[in-house]
């Protein structure tokens, strides 16, 4: 068998999913379970983006439009661009593969850049386009930031796409616009340089001023020059993850060019019809970031309460060390009805990631987390 499996699919790690409510459910048949695996929204859409979807529900019987037509047009007037500059994907996790599809040529060596620790896809996408030789991961710098200054040096004639998480995940640290500019500067044309802002609006929409006019969102820079490529998601804060949908935007020959390797009719009808609903108005869009603010906060200082080293985040989810077998750690709390994110496959093996709740959620996780680290025999500040 193994011989008919193609190189780069046999060194392939796959990605590891946070585990669903129901399989924890039935696993150890507790009733309450929550999830804080997976960063996302606590909130479900409004009533307007559920009405869409029943109101589509009468057309799946057909395939839905191939290239997202009107969705695509509503992108592009929501963030100023033109149609041509907007390609949709299954979900952002799509466009990722899309992009190393379209720009790695691995019989020329080409091959991927990126940080260490960071969203695994990027270096999936690079394997399975190339193997392993296609990736190179550069060690994240002081305060689990990216390193920019390491990056720019490690490019080379080989490097032919950068991808970069702002916020990044699992990390939940920030670049600022500065930063971001600079690096471009000093990058060749010819790499293209991803821009992967899935969690942008837990920056800009949170209410903190400075904060949104220190975000590098990257919109004009990709429209103008072509090594550049914004993903863009539904799954964060707009609450669409079950429906899987997200987008790029970039000059219009970069889209063309990745129109060739979207597989066609790659968004569902209700995942149109939701993402376009979406964008009619941003009040859930401010109200889940400033909720997500407030609740972050209080989840960062009782973790911190605890005695624990806890990562300052600016996204919807929160990196801690909790000074214990981390896989022990995860065990214990599926027992109690809490999933949350072990870091073994994002290099962290002693870190746990979890996607900040609803209040009450953020209280549960608390709750179980302190009666576990008791039973651990874990000493507690
Ligand atoms: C940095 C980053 N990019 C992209 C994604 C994938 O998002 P989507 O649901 O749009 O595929 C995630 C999901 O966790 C992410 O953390």
């Amino acid at each position: 068998m193994i011989d008919l499996i193609n190189p780069n699919v046999r060194e392939l790690m796959p990605y590891k999913a946070g585990r669903p409510v129901e399989e924890i459910q039935r696993l150890y048949n507790i009733e309450k379970v929550i999830k804080l695996a997976s960063n996302e929204n606590p909130y479900p859409v409004p009533q307007y983006v559920a009405d869409a979807i029943s109101g589509e529900l009468a057309n799946i019987h057909a395939y839905p439009c191939s290239d997202s037509y009107y969705l695509r047009e509503r992108i592009a007037r929501y963030n100023g661009v033109k149609p041509g500059n907007v390609v949709v994907g299954s979900g952002s996790v799509e466009l990722i593969r899309m992009i190393a599809k379209t720009f790695l040529n691995p019989g020329r060596g080409d091959k991927v850049l990126t940080s260490d620790k960071t969203f695994v896809m990027y270096k999936i996408a690079a394997v399975e386009e190339g193997g392993n030789r296609a990736i190179v991961e550069i060690p994240l710098g002081a305060d689990y930031r990216y390193d920019l200054d390491r990056m720019v040096d490690a490019v080379d004639k080989q490097t032919k796409i950068i991808f970069i998480a702002n916020p990044n995940n699992p990390t939940g640290t920030l670049l600022s616009k500065k930063e971001l500019q600079a690096f471009i500067d000093k990058i060749p044309g010819d790499v293209i340089i991803v821009l992967d802002n899935a969690y942008q609006e837990y920056v800009t929409a949170a209410g903190d001023e400075v904060a949104a006019s220190d975000y590098f969102d990257g919109i004009e820079t990709a429209v103008a020059r072509k090594n550049i490529i914004v993903l863009r998601t539904f799954s964060k804060i707009y609450a669409l993850a079950g429906l899987r949908v997200g987008y790029a935007i970039a000059h219009e020959e970069v889209i063309s060019y990745l129109g060739r390797v979207k597989a066609p009719f790659n968004v569902t009808r209700l995942a149109q019809v939701a993402a376009l609903a979406s964008l009619q108005d941003d009040e859930f869009k401010n109200k889940s970031a400033r909720l997500n603010a407030v609740n972050r906060e209080r989840l960062f200082q009782r973790l911190s309460r605890l005695g624990l080293e806890v990562v300052p985040s600016k996204a919807n989810f929160i990196l801690f060390f909790p000074r214990t077998d981390t896989n022990d750690l995860n065990e214990r709390l599926l027992k109690e009805g809490v999933i949350i994110r072990p870091l073994h496959g994002f290099g962290f093996p002693d870190g746990i990631r979890v996607t900040v709740g609803t209040q009450e959620e953020n209280d549960f996780f608390m709750e179980k987390l302190e009666k576990v680290f008791k039973e651990m025999n874990r000493g507690l500040n």
